[in-house]
Order: C-alpha cells, then structure tokens, then sequence
C-alpha cells in the first residue's frame, strides 16, 4: 500500500509517497531556511505563512514525481494519508493538519497522526531493510534531543532527553554568537574543519547520574570565551575555527559516549541515531568507529533523511495502520499537539 506523507511542524514543507513503509516513490521538501536565516532562528508567524504558500505546490510536485496527477481517480493506489501530529510549532502544524484532513476527506482517505519522533526514529529504516527493533535511538534536532530504547513500532522507553537546549539550537546559538549564517550546523561544520577540536577546553557535560542531556553550559563557556576575546576573533579568523572544533567535538563526544554507554547497559547491539544534527559529519564518524569498536552497530539515515521530511512520516503511518492504530475520519481535538510526547500505542 501507499501512504501519502505531510511534514510541516517546522520550517520543511514535505510532501512524500512511499510503498509499504519502506519505498520511497516520492519525497519533496521545500526548506525556509532562507526565509528565517536573517533572524537567526525560525519565526513562527512566517514559517506558517509559508507553509500556506507552499504546500500546494509541494502536494503536486510530490504526486506528479510518483507518475499521479491531482485528480482523485488518479490516487487510488494511495492508500492513506499521515501527518505529523506534533511535537513542533502550533501554527506550523495546524498548516499541515489541517491540508492532510482535508486532503483525506476530498480523496476519502484515512487519515493517520504520526508524531514527529516516531517519524526521525524510524527514518534509518527506510535505507537499511535488515534494520528491525529492539534498538537504541537517538534523536538529535533542533528542538530535540532524545535517546530513547525502541522495542517495536508504538513500544518506546524513553531514557533521557535534554533538561535545556537542544543539540541543534546549541549549534545554531553558537554560530550566531559567532556572526555566522543560519542554521549554525552546517557552517560551524565547515569551520571546524579546519580548526583545531583541543583549541578551547569545553568541558563535557556527561551528567554520568542519569541519561539526561544539558547543553547550555557548553553555550555559555562559548558565550564568555568569545566576550573576552572578541576583538581577537574578529581578527584572527583561525580562532574561530577552534572555537567551531572545539565547541563541536565537545557536543559529539557528549552523545556518542553517553549514547554509546546506554546501549551497553541496556545491552542494545543496535544504534539509531536521527534528526537533524545527524547530518554531522564528524557526529557520524565518530558513532560508526567508537559504536564498531564496541561491536555495537550504528545505523544513521543520509543526511536528506536526518533533516525534517515527509517519507519518515508515511512510513510511519503505514506501519501505525497495518497495527490497526490511529486512523481518524473526523474531527478529533487532541490534534495536532505542540507538546506530543513519543507514548506507547
Ligand atoms: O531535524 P531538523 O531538520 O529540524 C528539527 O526538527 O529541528 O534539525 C534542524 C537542526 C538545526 O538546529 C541545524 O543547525 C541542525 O539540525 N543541523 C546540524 C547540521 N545540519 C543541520 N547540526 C550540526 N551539523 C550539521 N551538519
Ligand atoms: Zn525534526
């Protein structure tokens, strides 16, 4: 069967079809990157606006690479239609919601929530076939950072998330800090390059006692580092990049290691690790060789996966209506949720 996926919590308008939860046929997403770039963050009021503008042209771009048209004799193969529920901007949300429900009732589709999470976590499934729970997953994005033991599609535990920032928004705070473009991953990857990760003493903030994570503290040792020597950035560029190194091998060696530590014990021979700071480069060396040299295998999606879209939400959603969850015909008030928790179902 094919479902038809919506993305819009964020600022990714995507549109995806894929075949029986695994297949991509379609996957469109259209970013506003450019659009917030100049506040340095996403401003909620304009990401909906823009979903608004978008969506449309996005739907259609997705049906037409599938080989469909827009009529609906021309999605009967399409068997369903799933959206993200939440978590993520209320507006945002609201956009896509509200364009899957009505998409669902002109084309007689079901409709099926799926939350954003769920959607990150199983994205690495739509790349490896063989890749099956039990598994550790680690979701690390703009506004989340999760780890979370995943037994089976709807069994989550979730061990520990971020009591601050998230992995993302620590990236993105930083480059801002730095004078540098939106969103901060990226281009503080780049710099780090070249940088040297030993330049500034950023301590790790392990916090051994639980599987929490904080990242606030790397945030503002960068904060007072860059207030001292401000004027020596600005002139010595090679600075900056340590800085850029330095502020990213602390962030990575946080997750790889606690993550990595989990799976020990709690015996997980499999890692998941999703969202959007899994673009990392070097995030990504370093869980495949230290996971490899614990015999631990860490699964992790190209980066067009890791960043937000639509094919992880319809694979999702064919799962959570093959178990027979979920499937809404109505109006139903729990949502979209802003605030939806990863929950067994
Ligand atoms: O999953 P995502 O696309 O959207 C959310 O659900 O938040 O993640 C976006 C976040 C941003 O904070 C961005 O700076 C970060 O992912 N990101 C990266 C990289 N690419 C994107 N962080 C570190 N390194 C990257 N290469
Ligand atoms: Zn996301």
């Amino acid at each position: 069967m094919i479902v038809l996926g919506v993305e819009s919590s964020c600022d990714e308008t995507a549109v995806a079809l894929v075949e029986n939860g695994r297949k991509i046929i379609s996957n469109v997403v259209s970013s506003q990157e450019k659009l917030h770039a100049q506040y340095f963050g996403v401003v909620p009021e304009l990401a909906s606006r823009a979903h608004l503008e978008n969506i449309n042209y996005v739907f259609e771009k997705a049906l037409r690479g599938a080989g469909f048209g827009v009529e609906p004799g021309e999605l009967k193969k399409v068997g369903a239609i799933s959206v993200t529920a939440g978590p993520g901007l209320m507006g945002s949300l609201l956009l896509g919601w509200t364009f899957a429900r009505t998409a669902a009732y002109i084309y007689g589709k079901p409709l099926v929530p799926v939350n954003h999470l769920e959607g990150h976590i199983f994205s690495a499934m739509l790349e490896n076939m063989e890749l099956k729970p039990p598994f550790l997953a680690l979701v690390v994005s703009g506004g989340h950072t999760e780890l979370a033991l995943v037994y089976g599609y709807g069994r989550y535990k979730v061990l520990g998330r971020t009591r601050d920032d998230a992995a993302g928004e620590a990236f993105d705070k930083v480059a801002k800090l730095l004078g540098l473009t939106y969103p901060g991953g990226p281009v503080i990857e780049k710099l780090a390059r070249e940088g040297n990760p030993t330049g500034v003493n950023f301590t790790r903030p392990y916090m051994w006692e639980n599987w929490d994570f904080s990242f606030s503290g790397i945030k503002t040792a960068a904060v007072y580092f860059v207030r001292d020597r401000e004027k020596a950035i600005l002139k010595n560029n090679n600075l900056k990049k340590d800085i850029c190194a330095s502020f990213q091998s602390a962030v990575v060696d946080t997750l790889v290691d606690k993550t990595l530590s989990a799976a020990k014990k709690f015996r997980m021979g499999k890692v998941v690790v999703c969202g959007g700071v899994a673009a990392n480069g070097f995030l990504r060396e370093n869980f495949i060789k230290k996971g490899g040299d614990l015999g631990i295998e860490v699964f992790i999606p190209s980066r067009g996966l890791c960043t937000d879209n639509a094919a992880m939400i319809a694979s999702v959603g064919y799962y959570k209506l093959k178990m027979g969850k979920n499937s809404i015909a109505g109006l139903d008030n729990r949502y979209p949720n802003p605030n939806l928790e990863i929950k067994n179902w």
